[in-house]
């Protein structure tokens, strides 16, 4: 555990990328706490700044450079010293590197060294030289690591980290490691704990959570996992992601048959030609795809799909993307996240030539998006007229008198705040709204009955 040059020292941690990056977040947050750090409320008044860093595209990449140069003009803090600290992705993948290229930072601890974090902070502290440390770990322990929840309602919950699948465009492999399943009973024990505390909602994390158990001894599967979450009382259980080559037909059962499994899944597809997706490494066919998705329409026809498309893959076609459109028709996704190409270096797809202009995989990009705002549009109009219950997460950034919160489905939901109530008395609270509005991104109405 870190020393006592922490005590009453105040933190502020900007977290960058997935939603790994945001558990471990909350893990460095939760040591900070525990060696008597306080919460900051900006970066430029804070003794510590953490940057959790992504790597996965190229502008991920360039904004810590940005922000991490801006704090070199921010005041003194009053305890005379600043320590800049770097986790994450990038700091895996750089390491010392960082130093060099970034003269503000003092600390830099690599995804395996994340239980080191609040050491090295420290460190940094009370040797006034830099501290570098990215070697293997046990990952694993940083689940023993203290932990402060963002919000007492929801919980991320890493059921596995690493990747074994090697996409040929994705750093992802290289900066996270292998996969490694967390014990099964030590996942269930933990929800049934955070259920205790009243968290209402669980996301159970991997980076293909299809592939649960594959290490553990006897070999448990991802639906035996989902089954056995189901049975902790959780309310509601989202998990991200799954990789379409490696979703059982056992795991859809459990989807279905699980009353807290939300009717929603993440299903990435990447592109919709079978070529590219070879060249992706994706392990299955623009057919396979289809098939999936049939198979999980008959047991769950209402289930709502949302992906992750890539336009501008290295040798895309015109036709590779007009297969892509119509995969991206047919399916018709609630949401999807649409992404450029980016290069990284050291994966095998940075190597191939691509004569494509950027200006048409723009605009590619742009018929893709169109088409995506569309069929949302079209899938939102289905709640019209119906009653959703909605976890309520607090105000709406834009509006205080606008509640926020999440469908069964994931749509993001409005409603406005009740005459004399305030919208933290709903916070973590579900309530059912009326829906009388769909637009793309979120639908709204007026609440009716009770929170509970
Ligand atoms: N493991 C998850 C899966 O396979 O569904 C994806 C994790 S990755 C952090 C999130 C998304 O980033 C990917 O699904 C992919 O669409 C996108 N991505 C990864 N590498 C990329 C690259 N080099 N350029 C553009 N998008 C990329
Ligand atoms: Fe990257 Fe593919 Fe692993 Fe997802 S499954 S993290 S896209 S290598
Ligand atoms: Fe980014 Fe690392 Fe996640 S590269 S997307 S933060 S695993």
């Amino acid at each position: 555990m870190a020393s006592s040059v922490l005590q009453g020292k105040t933190y502020f941690v900007r977290t960058f990328g997935c939603q790994m990056n945001m558990h471990d977040s909350e893990r460095v947050s939760g040591m900070l706490d525990a060696a008597g750090c306080l919460p900051a409320a900006d970066p430029d008044g804070a003794d510590i700044v953490v940057f959790m860093t992504c790597c996965v595209r190229e502008k991920a990449d360039t904004r810590l450079y940005g922000q991490c140069s801006s704090l070199k003009s921010a005041p003194v803090p009053p305890s005379g010293r600043r320590v800049v600290a770097v986790g994450g992705c990038i700091a895996q993948r750089d390491g010392e590197g960082l130093l060099t290229n970034l003269d503000n930072v003092d600390v830099v601890f690599g995804t395996q060294a994340i239980t080191h974090a609040g050491e090295l902070i420290a460190r940094a502290f009370e040797t006034g030289e830099s501290q570098v440390l990215t070697s293997e770990d046990n990952v694993q322990s940083a689940t023993d690591m203290p932990w402060h929840r963002e919000t007492d309602y929801h919980a991320w919950v890493p059921i596995m980290t690493g990747c074994n699948n090697f996409c040929s465009y994705c750093i992802v492999p290289y900066v996270r490691g292998r996969e490694k399943s967390r014990p099964f009973e030590e996942i269930v024990d933990e929800v049934t704990g955070l259920t205790r505390l009243g968290v209402r909602e669980v996301t159970l994390l991997g980076q293909n959570v299809n592939s649960y158990g594959r290490d553990l001894f006897g070999a448990p599967r991802f639906a035996d996992l989902l089954r056995a979450v189901g049975e902790t009382g959780v309310e509601r259980i989202r998990f991200t992601s799954s990789h379409p080559k490696d979703l059982l037909p056992e795991t859809i059962d459990a989807m279905a048959e699980v009353p807290a499994v939300m009717p929603q899944l993440h299903l990435a597809v990447q592109s919709g030609s079978s070529r590219i997706l070879k060249a992706m490494n994706r392990k299955y066919t623009r057919e396979d795809y289809l098939a999936l998705v049939d198979r999980i329409r008959n047991k769950m026809p209402d289930i709502a799909l949302s992906t992750d498309i890539i336009v501008g893959f290295p040798g895309e076609t015109e036709g590779d993307f007009l297969e892509t459109l119509s995969l991206a028709e047919q399916v018709r996704y609630a949401q999807a996240f649409t992404f450029i190409y980016s290069k990284r270096a050291g994966t095998p797809a940075a190597e191939i030539y691509d004569p494509t202009p950027r200006s048409e995989i723009q605009a590619r990009f742009d018929r893709l998006v169109e088409v995506i705002q569309r069929t949302a549009y079209e899938e939102n109009q289905k709640e019209l007229n119906t009653t959703v219950p909605v976890l309520m997460e607090g105000a709406s950034k834009h509006d205080p008198s606008i509640l926020q919160g999440k469908s069964p489905k994931n749509q993001t939901v409005h409603a406005p705040v009740p005459e004399g109530a305030n919208a933290g008395d709903f916070t973590g609270k579900i309530v059912d709204v009326a829906v009388d509005t769909a637009r793309t991104w979120y639908l709204s109405g007026t609440l009716v009955g009770n929170p509970r």
